[in-house]
């Protein structure tokens, strides 16, 4: 607690995880009408990652979530709380949140999942500052993830080149330190509602074998309106952010957008009047990971020594709903403190318990079933080299 009593809420720990599978703008043109140049001049998007069969949102969430806990310096079992962004939830119930509890080893928080499509991570980060500041915890996990290359029409080529998986997360931490500036501004515009959704699935629409038919388990997007929504509202959203930490936008070090698609953000940067070397952007590496790419971006950014302590950060985002949220705060955490967590916590030691006597049909959709059987990235298959002696052991010059 501070002297006046209150309490601060700091940024102390940061993750990341992405599927090692990548699927190229390349791949995309042997499915979908589509162009690598048509990808990259429209979008800025050169590849996104592909989660495995054996990986979910939650088990990705876990992974993050784990990262972030390494680097604030904690154990699992210091978390009081976990909340995970997520459109894309492995089971309607129980909660994502509930599977990385008990992925992590959390005995003691209570756990739930946040629902604002592409604006989730940040949403959810505004949840966990309150309940901090109202003295309800101690330590918050707060992560974005999602696995949307299942939910994507591989015939629509308007959507299926955009999404990608992966998970991002930070810790939240109350200190009796006094705080640092912060301003949060959110906004839910739903005359926006159905330019990007998802039909059946929900109660007005339950799955069925004519809602599969009808391809109305999909994400459904109208582009160009939800292009003109997000470059109006990132600009604004953020511009509120600052002003309600009390700054002008000409203080900003970095802002770490949504990445959606980079001519999105560049227009927000011609519309804030900052120059592009003050935005942070990995869309080309990633594609948009809806709730997972803010806390990708930052876990980057940070371990890539794009950010020092003392630096004004803005975090912002916009997408389904119409949803959009920013956070502007001031960094305060030892940067270098996130570079070990990948060493640290390997995807491979983490899993999320299965149900007895039930397993899925296989997850993953036929478009992706080539791609996700290739060889992972960086990965030499040496099954065919006979071991025996090098080829030139016994040379002339012996
Ligand atoms: N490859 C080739 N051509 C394409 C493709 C493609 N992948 N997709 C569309 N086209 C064609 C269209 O059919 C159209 O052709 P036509 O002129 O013959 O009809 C032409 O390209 C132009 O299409 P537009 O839709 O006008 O293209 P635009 O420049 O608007 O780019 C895009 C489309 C990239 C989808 C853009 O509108 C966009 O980024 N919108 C925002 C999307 C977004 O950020 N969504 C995430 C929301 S976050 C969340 O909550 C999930």
């Amino acid at each position: 607690m501070t002297a006046e009593g209150t309490r601060s809420v700091r940024l102390t720990g940061w993750g990341r995880y992405a599927p090692a599978q990548v699927l190229t703008n390349a791949d995309l043109e042997r499915m979908v009408d589509t162009s690598d140049e048509w990808i990259v001049t429209r979008t800025g998007i050169r590849e996104r990652r592909v989660a495995a069969a054996h990986e979910t949102t939650a088990s990705m969430a876990a992974v993050a979530g784990l990262r972030a806990i390494h680097t604030a310096g904690l154990e699992p079992g210091d978390i009081d709380l976990i909340i995970v962004a997520t459109l894309t939830p492995d089971y309607w119930m129980p909660s994502t949140a509930a599977l990385v509890k008990e992925a992590i080893g959390n005995t003691r928080a209570p756990a739930f999942d946040v629902a604002a499509a592409c604006s989730g991570f940040v949403f959810a980060y505004a949840t966990a500052s309150a309940y901090l500041a109202a003295g309800m915890a101690n330590h918050v996990l707060v992560i974005g993830a999602e696995l949307l290359t299942r939910f994507l029409d591989y015939s629509d080529r308007g959507t299926c080149i955009l999404f990608g998986d992966g998970a991002g997360a930070v810790v939240l931490s109350a200190s009796s330190e006094p705080g640092t500036p912060v301003g949060i501004e959110m906004t839910t515009d739903p005359q926006g509602a159905y330019m990007i959704w998802l039909p059946a699935g929900g109660s007005k629409s339950p799955p069925s074998d004519a809602t599969v038919a009808r391809g109305e388990h999909h994400i459904r997007m109208e582009g160009k309106e939800t292009y003109r929504f997000a470059t109006r509202t990132l600009a604004s959203t953020s511009l509120a952010a600052v002003a309600k930490a009390g700054w002008t936008q000409d203080d900003v070090d970095l802002i770490i957008p949504h990445q959606a698609n980079v001519r999105i953000i560049e227009a927000v940067a011609k519309g804030l009047d900052l120059p592009m070397d003050r935005i942070y952007v990995n869309l080309d590496r990633y594609g948009n990971t809806s709730a997972a790419s803010v806390p990708i971006a930052l876990a980057e950014a940070v371990n890539e020594g794009r950010v020092k302590v003392g630096d004004k950060l803005v975090f912002v985002a916009f997408g389904a709903g119409f949803t959009s949220g920013a956070v502007a705060m001031e960094w305060t955490a030892d940067p270098a403190r996130g570079r070990t967590a990948d060493e640290a916590v390997r995807a491979e030691d983490v899993s999320v318990r299965l149900p007895v006597d039930w397993d899925s049909v296989d997850p993953i959709p036929a478009a992706l079933a080539e791609i996700l059987a290739r060889p992972l990235p960086g990965h030499m298959d040496l099954s065919d080299v006979v071991p025996g002696e090098p080829e030139h052991a016994h040379s002339s010059t012996r």
